[in-house]
């Protein structure tokens, strides 16, 4: 830890430390990231030397392009999220938000500061080739990372990184590796359509609520019984919505639910089996079956590359007890996955519980990053950002 203190003078400390209390006391919601793509442009317009280039991108993101020592180099990029979450702040800290009902639950105010972060440390000790720095917005709904791809801002981008807080781990410890590290997460919905009938006279109507209660129970044999055991797979239905009366029966039983799965075998078999038994359910009790889906982030995969030059990064930076194994399979999902599904890269995880602090859960409403954390990740990544740089020219 002590050779992370050294990389940033008491100035640049200051800077970090209230630029992520300015983001943390003013959280936005994805896409509405306005406020907070506007502080995150004047930070990296600030830095000595200047960005080459510095623009907005997919409509509240931010990309600084830092220059290398040789700028015919195809550049890497670092990424930080930056959108907050719907859910009312108790955290306690003296820059707690301002914005009722709106709060940095996930960390990404630390996830923007490190990128920043990273750009000052790159500005004073350049990689070989230039290294963007990408403020994405709107990675809770899942559509951050596709906006960015597709605005071209990644355009010829050699290889990419990010990182997530995480208070499961203590602040100077990083899991830099390769495999799966966030599932795929897809939602999907259920429409069972029958008759409506007088509740007394269950004979006359095709009811949705008994045909929806068998089904619920259905799809849990998804991943008891055809999913091979040694693949982690999800399917939680969280909502049910039918009926309007107690002695009337329903014409139609809506479910939804989430599929989570890391690898895409298994998240293509549970899409097509809650399709199936939804359709085979139905048929059974007489209804129809309206299924669909909603693809989100895909399973994120570290390849073995780039997760070893992260490695070779987080070790240079804090040394070889610093880097420590996931150790258990994460089910969340994490959009970063959209990236290295076209861009060689790797999504690291940070450390973010001080001393003698609580293991809090991200989108808790206690939830937040230890502050020394911010300096761990800018210093890890930037690290990341020069090993890679080097290797991919
Ligand atoms: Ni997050």
């Amino acid at each position: 830890m002590k050779a992370v203190e050294e990389l940033f003078p008491q100035s640049l400390r200051r800077t970090l430390v209230e630029l992520r209390r300015t983001l943390h006391r003013y959280p936005e919601l994805s896409g509405k990231e306005e406020r907070t793509a506007a502080a995150l442009h004047a930070a990296l317009a600030r830095i000595e030397p200047g960005p080459a280039r510095l623009e907005r991108v997919a409509g509240t993101g931010v990309v600084a392009r830092i220059p290398g020592r040789d700028g015919s180099r195809a550049p890497v990029a670092v990424r930080g999220d930056i959108d907050a979450l719907p859910i009312s702040e108790s955290t306690g800290l003296s820059f707690a938000s301002e914005h009722p009902g709106v709060m940095h639950a996930c960390g990404h105010d630390v996830h923007a500061t490190w990128a920043v972060g990273a750009a000052h440390l790159l500005a004073a000790r350049p990689a070989a080739g230039d290294v963007l720095i990408l403020l994405q917005p709107a990675e809770e709904t899942g559509r951050g990372a596709n906006a960015v791809l597709e605005s071209g801002a990644l355009d010829g981008v050699a290889a990419i990184f990010g990182a997530h807080v995480d208070r499961r781990f203590a602040v100077g410890e990083v899991v830099a590796q390769e495999g799966p590290l966030a599932a795929a997460a897809d939602t999907f919905e259920i429409e069972l359509v029958g008759s409506g009938a007088h509740g007394a006279r269950p004979h006359e109507a095709a009811d949705p609520i008994v045909g929806a209660a068998a089904l619920i129970g259905a799809l849990q044999t998804i991943v008891a019984r055809r999913v091979n055991p040694a693949y982690p797979a999800v399917v939680s239905v969280g909502s049910v919505r039918a009926g309007s009366a107690p002695n009337v029966i329903p014409d139609r039983a809506t479910l939804t639910g989430t599929l989570r799965a890391t690898d895409p075998d298994t998240r293509r078999l549970l899409v097509e089996e809650v399709r199936r038994i939804a359709e085979a359910t139905a048929a059974v009790y007489r209804l129809n079956a309206n299924f669909s889906i909603e693809l989100g982030p895909p399973p994120l995969v570290n390849p073995p590359e780039p997760a070893g030059w992260a490695r070779r990064a987080a070790t240079a930076v804090l040394g070889d007890a610093g880097v420590v194994p996931l150790g258990f399979v994460n089910m969340g999902g994490e959009d970063f996955a959209a990236y290295l599904e076209r861009i060689p890269g790797c999504f690291l995880r940070i450390g973010a519980r001080e001393p003698g602090g609580e293991p809090i859960p991200a989108h808790s409403p206690r939830f937040y990053a230890a502050e020394e954390s911010i300096f761990v990740g800018a210093a890890v990544l930037a690290e990341t950002a020069r090993i890679a740089s080097e290797a991919v020219s």
